[in-house]
């Protein structure tokens, strides 16, 4: 959540600090602001709404320096205004600094110090307290302040009387910079300077690094440390085609899987981490918790108990792992707070399932499978999902010495996207004011992650449940004006599923149906049961960008959320 940008080089920062943002909007978009130092003086501009309001401004302005840092923002303290917007100063304004996190801790340290702020965000105190502290030093100042925060920071901070610096911080949010072709580049996120470097350093907790005449100097809390540089990872790039990354990103499905499937087989190894475990604890939140309700279903022949939890619900709960546990941690970004506390919990075999390599999680589990489903960026998550169910199928055929059967998955998405009738499909659904997703089994997970596409996207509030459970209470929501998809692709259950389509209807609900079994509104090909769950998602997916695109909304970024959510 909240991206950071910095530059410091010989060409000019404005642009190269647009730019970053741009590539890092995706992380939060409520507000965003720069500041460049000219002529040895920082100056700052700041702007509520997406980036391209402050780009409009900066544009206009002549504002011309080498060395900048900048932050979109997602906020969590404060209205998303100008004034909550960062970078934030002290009152004296000694120095100014843009933040990603949150400071547990900020209103005791209020009184603590007797710091006074004009904002409603936290960040301002971490201003305020690194101003008041006495070192001369101002590396020493920012480690001194950092002893007192509680929470989670990544700090870029520059000051007035040291303008050619930008000093970095970090705890639990992440932060890499880089030696590139043209100057030292910092973001939250790599990818954002990877056109301009090869490889990057990563921070750890608990240290800070000095950037001064083009040299970066690390440190942790007592010392200076030398770091190795980390290489990006091959990852083959994907075009833009279409108007949004949303829509790139669910045709590039087909490619992301047989990226992925191929490159399972560096995790082969793996198979002995499933020896002698007592049970699994799948863990995730959102797509991810979903794909963890799936993992179950394709490790349930293990015959072992196999727990599916909510990340920041598990975090909390008085289960613990044993040390006999193998618990699975699924998350696209690597970096969802709650799923990496639920790590931190645990006393056992543990296993990441990520798309980004270097992230959080990947530091944090003694193992990692990697995905390659590209960069994700559009805040549903898409082509990511398709690849974490295709990983756990990927580890029980493994497990079972199969052959996977990945490469018909592969070309029926790929036809399945050719040719469908969704943006007819999406017409008609804008006609309902209630939406529900039904299904059993594997399909009612589906129906789980069709509903939360949707909602997320194009805000029409529609739910989920389970065909069977209709009649035990939400089929009191069903009259004229609800929809019900039915998803039915397994064939045991589908007559079963036909008397669910007939109780909505006799309630004058319009239903429709998604299946491979009969002539119906939404044909799904045939596939072999274990690829079902991994194709079927793809129409809704496809309708909740169609609905949240009539509807003239943008599906990347949808009103209050963020693609990776770094904070609590
Ligand atoms: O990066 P992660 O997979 O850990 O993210 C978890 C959820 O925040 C994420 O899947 C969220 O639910 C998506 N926006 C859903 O489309």
């Amino acid at each position: 959540m909240c991206g950071i940008f910095g530059y410091i080089g010989k060409n000019n920062a404005k642009e190269k600090l647009i730019e970053g943002l741009e590539n890092l909007e995706y992380r939060g978009y409520d507000s965003s602001g720069v500041a460049i130092v000219q002529n040895g003086q920082i100056h700052i501009v700041k702007k509520a709404g997406k980036v391209c309001v402050l780009k409009d401004e900066l544009l206009q302005s002549d504002l011309d320096g080498h060395c900048g840092i900048a932050h979109t923002r997602w906020a969590t303290h404060g209205l998303p205004t100008e004034l909550n917007a960062h970078p934030h100063t002290d009152s004296k304004n000694q120095l100014c600094l843009v933040h990603n996190g949150i400071i547990e801790n900020y209103i005791s340290l209020k009184k603590e110090f007797n710091l006074t702020t004009k904002t409603q965000s936290d960040t301002e105190v971490i201003a305020e307290l690194i101003a008041k502290i006495k070192e001369k030093d101002n590396l020493e100042k920012i480690k001194k302040a950092c002893s007192f925060l509680k929470g989670s920071y990544a700090l870029a901070v520059i000051f007035e009387n040291e303008p050619d610096a930008i000093y970095l911080a970090k705890k639990e949010s992440p932060l890499m910079t880089t030696y590139g072709e043209d100057g030292i580049y910092i973001s939250s996120d790599a990818n954002a300077f990877k056109k301009y470097a090869n490889n990057f350093y990563i921070l750890k907790n608990n240290e800070f690094a000095k950037i001064k005449n083009n040299d970066i100097e690390f440190y942790n809390k007592n010392s200076k440390i030398n770091k190795k540089l980390n290489n990006f990872e091959k990852t083959f790039s994907f075009e833009n085609k279409n108007e949004f990354l949303m829509q790139d990103e669910i045709m590039q499905t087909p490619d992301a899987l047989k990226e992925t499937a191929l490159f399972f087989e560096n995790f082969k190894n793996l198979k002995n981490y499933f020896d002698n475990i007592d049970n699994i604890y799948l863990i995730g939140c959102g797509t991810a918790y979903h794909s963890c309700l799936l993992g179950k279903k394709y490790l349930e022949f293990l015959n072992i108990p196999i727990f599916s939890e909510i990340a920041s619900e598990f975090r909390y709960s008085n289960v613990k792992p044993s040390k006999k546990s193998l618990c699975i941690f699924v998350s696209q970004s690597g970096e969802t707070a709650d799923t990496i506390a639920c790590i931190k919990k645990c006393n056992c075999k543990t296993l990441a399932i990520t798309n980004v390599p270097n992230s959080s999680i990947t530091f944090n589990c003694k193992k990692t499978i990697l995905m390659k489903a590209g960069w994700e960026r559009a805040v549903a998550s898409t082509k990511a999902y398709c690849c974490q169910l295709l990983v756990f199928y990927l580890i029980k055929c493994l497990l079972k010495n199969e052959k996977p059967k990945w490469k018909q998955l592969v070309s029926s998405c790929k036809k399945y996207l050719k040719k469908n009738n969704i943006k007819d499909i999406s017409k008609k659904v804008l006609n309902f004011e209630k939406i529900m997703f039904i299904g059993r089994q594997e399909d009612y997970v589906t129906a789980m992650e069709s509903s939360l596409k949707l909602k997320e996207i194009s805000y029409i509030n529609c739910i989920a449940c389970p065909s069977g459970e209709l009649k035990h209470g939400t089929l009191a929501l069903v009259d004229e004006n609800t929809l019900v998809v039915l998803i039915s692709t397994k064939s045991s259950l589908h007559n079963k599923n036909l008397l669910s389509k007939q109780e909505i209807e006799a309630r004058k609900g319009c239903c429709f149906v998604a299946s491979n079994i009969i002539n119906s509104e939404i044909e799904l090909p045939n596939l072999n049961s274990d690829l079902m769950p991994i194709m079927s998602i793809l129409p809704f997916q496809l309708l909740a960008c169609e609905v949240c695109i009539s509807k003239g909304y943008n599906p990347d970024k949808p009103r209050n959320l963020s693609k990776s959510v770094t904070v609590e």
